[in-house]
């Protein structure tokens, strides 16, 4: 009979987070404190972060113990299933055999619970009473609402003011879990008072709304911020993902001639492809790809250099491919695609060519987003839709049979509007103009 799901149990799920950067082989640039330009100590991230997420954030410990309150957490969805899209690859009239994690199961709809739960657990253990964030398409915010609803906790949200209007009922989710959710930028904080100042009708960005959240929690003692993409504690904890697949690939008797994932600050891509890096390493013909849109394209048309990871440069500088922290991106509907950004770890792995960027236009993703709602029946979120477009395009591309596995980081229950827009040809295609991202990087800081 043909197999459609590889099925873990529960003891299978893993009991603990893998960190990469015990492997690389490279050293990783350090944080830098923008004050002292010196790379960045513990105390520096104090006021916002507890300690147990800072020594994770500089750890090289191969292996990091998953707590077990997290992991009780964790078995309402975890393991995940992986699947094989049979229906897809016969559409396709392929020889490949395609496979995705799907990480829509979990009670918010995507991957980003997996390091919310850990997040929030860390943050109630440090006696903090509420913890506060931004979002952008607003799965990122589910995810921390309902994490915090979990352990008692207060949670506000500052969402993209674009996505607040155009996904109302990512409002509705947190608001259900108890968070309260705040239209950026706002008048709440003066990082959002100034950029209101200069730009009344500004529709906001990541870099905005992280601008606010890290600038309310560090005025307030019982308050700390929470990141859901970019940082390296945030990857570690998604590595259950490519953790899992390991085991269910070795069940299934293949091994990945492709792994492939969208990259907003990277979290789902670092938690797919962390577990594989190793036998990169070793074989040169494992394929690693990241898939951004022609909108935002920081890994394809960004630099490798230091910049703030905000608007108002409130952070720390982050080594990463960016496009400026002015950049303000279009109003595409992948909200959470929308990072000037990317994680430090997966940019290094990308300058050091052990992974490769991509880029597709959104009516294309659009097309791919139906294709597979209608062979596999699940409705892909905008963000996923990108790595399901590149799955598609290699496996009509490869001529000889090959393994494609990618991540499907969440479904799109709660981004109809936008499938409603494109199948009535109302989305345009969009790539950020090379003269404005030249703009954008002339206010990159000036380390030395
Ligand atoms: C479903 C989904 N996939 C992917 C992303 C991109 O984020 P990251 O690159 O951190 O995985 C987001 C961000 O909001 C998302 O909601």
């Amino acid at each position: 009979m043909e197999q459609f799901k590889i099925l873990l149990g529960e003891k299978d799920i893993p009991n603990s987070w893998y960190n990469v950067a015990a492997d690389l082989p490279f050293s990783l640039p350090p944080l830098i404190n923008p004050g002292t330009k010196k790379p960045l100590a513990k105390d520096d991230l104090k006021a916002i972060f507890p300690l147990a997420l800072i020594e994770q954030e500089m750890s090289t410990q191969r292996w990091i113990d998953i707590p077990s309150e997290v992991l009780d957490i964790y078995r309402l969805w975890r393991p995940t299933p992986l699947r094989r899209a049979r229906r897809l690859e016969k559409f396709l009239k392929t020889k490949s055999r395609i496979y995705y994690k799907d990480e829509s199961v979990s009670p918010t709809g995507s991957h980003k619970t997996n390091t919310a739960i850990a997040q929030a657990y860390y943050n109630k253990k440090a006696g903090i009473k509420r913890i506060v964030t931004e979002t952008g398409a607003g799965q990122w915010g589910s995810a921390l609402s309902f994490a915090c609803n979990v352990f008692g906790m207060g949670c506000r949200v500052y969402m993209v003011k674009v996505s607040f209007h155009q996904k109302p009922l990512r409002k509705s989710l947190m608001h259900i879990w108890g968070a309260e959710v705040i239209a950026s930028p706002s008048e709440m904080t003066e990082a959002g008072r100034n950029i209101l100042k200069r730009d009344p009708h500004c529709q906001g960005s990541l870099g905005m709304a992280i601008s606010e959240a890290v600038e309310e929690a560090a005025k307030n003692k019982e308050a700390n911020y929470s990141l859901g993409s970019v940082l390296n504690h945030v990857l570690l904890h998604q590595t259950v993902i490519g953790l899992e697949v390991k085991k269910q690939l070795r069940i299934a008797g293949e091994k990945p001639d492709y792994l492939i994932a969208c990259v907003g600050g990277g979290s789902n891509f670092g938690g797919l492809v962390f577990p594989f890096i190793s036998d990169k390493l070793k074989n040169k013909g494992l394929n690693i790809i990241a898939v951004e849109p022609t909108a935002c394209p920081s890994m394809t048309k960004g630099v490798y250099e230091y910049d703030f990871g905000d608007t108002s440069m409130l952070t720390p500088l982050i080594k990463m491919f960016t496009l400026g922290h002015n950049f303000v991106p279009a109003g595409i509907h992948a909200g959470g695609l929308r990072y000037h950004g990317c994680s430090s770890l997966v940019s290094a792995l990308c300058a050091h060519d052990l992974v490769e960027a991509v880029s597709c236009q959104q009516l294309e993703v659009f097309k791919a987003a139906v294709t597979f709602a209608r062979t596999e029946g699940i409705v892909p979120a905008p963000e996923t839709a990108h790595a399901v477009k590149a799955a598609i395009d290699i496996a009509r591309r490869e001529k000889k049979p090959k393994c494609i596995v990618f991540n499907f980081s969440g479904h799109g229950f709660l981004d109809l509007s936008a499938y409603d827009k494109y199948l009535a040809g109302e989305l345009v295609n969009y790539a950020h103009p090379i003269s404005s991202i030249k703009k954008s990087l002339k206010d990159l800081p000036k380390l030395f």
